[in-house]
């Protein structure tokens, strides 16, 4: 089930971050401020009261953009759709919200997650030098909401 956030799953959420990253890592505060402040959608992937995944997608006033700020799926549950839930779920509730179009930026050598996003019709349009803590580049992604090509 996808629901939008609480400031209760936020050590769940925390625990997401440990597992899968290792720097960049999101605190347990930017999750609290993402899910009260914000002006942000942040979904999460429930089973069984345990949280699988989560996505946030943050707003700027009057713009017709929206960023994928972050999106995380727990390894065991990984390619088993979990992610592609949730950011359709964000799309989808983008498009309500007259956003035209998303961009994200990912780690040039993340093959897994390049192969997500293309899946999902996002497109390379820029790089980003030194972009990450560790002064990996990042490739900017952008899709263009409505705009469903077949590939
Ligand atoms: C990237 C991520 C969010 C994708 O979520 P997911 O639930 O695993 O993805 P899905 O099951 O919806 O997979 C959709 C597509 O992504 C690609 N994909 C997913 N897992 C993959 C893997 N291990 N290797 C290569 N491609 C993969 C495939 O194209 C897949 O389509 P297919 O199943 O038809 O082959 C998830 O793997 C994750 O949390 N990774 C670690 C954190 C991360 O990298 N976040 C993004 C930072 S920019």
């Amino acid at each position: 089930m996808i629901r939008r956030s609480l400031t209760s799953d936020v050590d769940q959420l925390s625990a997401i971050e440990t597992q899968l990253f290792e720097y960049d890592i999101l605190s347990k505060s930017n999750f609290k401020y993402l899910i009260t402040k914000a002006n942000a959608q942040m979904l999460v992937f429930v089973e069984n009261k345990k949280i699988i995944g989560y996505a946030v997608l943050l707003f700027r006033k009057n713009s017709q953009k929206a960023r994928l700020y972050s999106i995380a799926v727990l390894s065991n549950y990984q390619g088993k759709n979990v992610g592609t839930m949730l950011l359709e779920e964000l799309e989808n509730y983008a498009v309500k919200k007259a956003v035209k179009e998303i961009y994200l930026e990912v780690r040039i050598d993340d093959k897994k997650a390049k192969s997500f996003y293309a899946k999902l019709n996002y497109e390379i349009f820029g790089k980003y030098k030194n972009y990450y803590n560790n002064s990996i580049d990042a490739f900017r992604m952008k899709k263009t909401l409505g705009d469903f090509k077949t590939k």
